[in-house]
């Protein structure tokens, strides 16, 4: 019903993508059953694999495996390659304590104010160093999964080992000079995403970017990405010349996605305006839920702390609320395109989200024409 060159490309029937999301460190974010069930449905489903451990990204791909025999995708993210040291925690908090006082004060007043008590260093927790990055890629490459998806970072030292086992490279670009360096790279699909994207996302709106990017890396094929959740937006992306599309958001309210249920409730039923982007998390912009966390931090006027500083001091809150199963309170990802998801009233199945994509956007495009162009 909807057939670019992406599906011939990729060898899956209808150019939907289901993104890959690795918010929680167990993969649940997209399980296999969620991205099998992309996939059966003619989509690509990808397995979000950045923040797991290499084992268990083999193991879902394994299970993504016996789940489906159609193609299927792993993200994930390229920290600077070269080889640094696990930071020991309690030397980055004192660290943080003496270069960074008022962002160990407020870590150390949030926790009491949210009414969640303060947590030991988990020391056994994977860290995701570009060591254990590497022992990820090797594990994609092993296992020879049909797609790649580099979601952050240099692809240059990525694409000829993904080319060499016949993977197919696809690398998201924010702004146009990213996309220029994915394609000199060899990246087979630039995955374009503006500025209203769940995660970590630039600064540039999907219609200015789109078709720069279009233009800039032609003939190479490219996939929008940021705030795509029916036809309509599919239909809009394909007129910017995009190939076919890649969705977060819309794939955390489907009845595969295994998020926490509060998280879930705050993507159904949150505005647009909720959905902010700082640099709480990681130091790097992302759009999050603007939970109790994000509005304290947004109020606090302070600024993110260099690597590994920023990320250590959000674990710390991260700990403690997730010990008291609060996960409302912290900064989950999501994009702009959750307010539109507030007209479903729970969860569904990830099949009838493709089918309506597809639907959608293959009716507007057969409307217009008869509607629209001719004399
Ligand atoms: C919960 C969540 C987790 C995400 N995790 C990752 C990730 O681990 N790696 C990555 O490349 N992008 C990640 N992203 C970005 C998505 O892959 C995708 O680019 C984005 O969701 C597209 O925008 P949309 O949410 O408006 O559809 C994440 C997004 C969300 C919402």
């Amino acid at each position: 019903m909807l057939h670019t060159p992406l599906c011939d490309l990729l060898g899956i029937g209808v150019p939907i993508i289901q993104a890959g999301m690795g918010w929680d460190k167990e993969g649940m974010t997209t399980p296999p059953e969620l991205v099998a069930a992309v996939s059966n449905a003619g989509g690509l489903g990808c397995i979000g694999g950045s923040s797991i451990r290499p084992e268990v990204i083999r193991e879902r791909i394994r299970r993504v495996r016996a789940l489906t025999d159609k193609p299927f995708g792993v993200d994930i993210t390229l920290p600077k390659m070269e080889d640094v040291k696990v930071p020991d925690p309690d030397e980055v908090k004192k660290e943080i304590a003496e270069k960074f006082p008022q962002h160990a004060a407020f870590t150390s007043n949030l926790i009491p104010k949210l009414g969640l008590t303060a947590q030991p260093p988990d020391r056994k927790s994977w860290v995701k160093t570009p060591h254990a990055t590497r022992e990820q890629l090797k594990v994609i490459l092993e296992e020879g999964v049909p797609i790649l998806i580099i979601g952050l970072g240099d692809t240059a030292e990525v694409v000829p080992l993904a080319h060499e086992k016949g993977i197919k490279v696809m690398a998201l670009a924010g702004a146009v000079k990213h996309a220029l360096s994915h394609a000199r790279k060899g990246a087979d699909v630039i995955i374009a995403q503006g500025y209203e994207a769940g995660g970590h996302t630039g600064t540039i709106g999907n219609f200015p970017l789109i078709p720069q990017i279009v233009d800039a890396v032609k003939p190479l094929p490219v996939v929008a990405a940021g705030g795509i959740a029916d036809g309509r937006g599919v239909a809009a992306a394909l007129a910017l010349g995009a190939v076919g599309v890649w969705c977060g958001t819309a794939f955390l309210v489907s009845e595969e996605c295994g998020i926490h249920p509060a998280y879930k409730s705050q993507i159904l039923n949150g505005s647009s305006e909720d959905f902010v982007r700082t640099a709480y998390t990681s130091g790097h912009f992302a759009r999050h839920y603007r939970s109790d966390v994000i509005k304290a931090w947004m109020g606090s006027g302070l600024e993110a702390m260099p690597t590994p500083y920023q990320g250590a001091a959000m674990d710390e809150i991260r700990r403690a609320a997730e010990a008291a199963d609060r996960t409302e309170v912290l900064q989950v990802p999501g994009g702009q395109v959750a307010g539109m998801l507030s007209r479903e009233k729970s969860a569904i199945p990830a099949k009838v989200i493709v089918e309506r994509m597809v639907e959608g956007a293959a009716q507007i495009l057969n409307n217009m024409r008869s509607h629209y162009v001719g004399a």
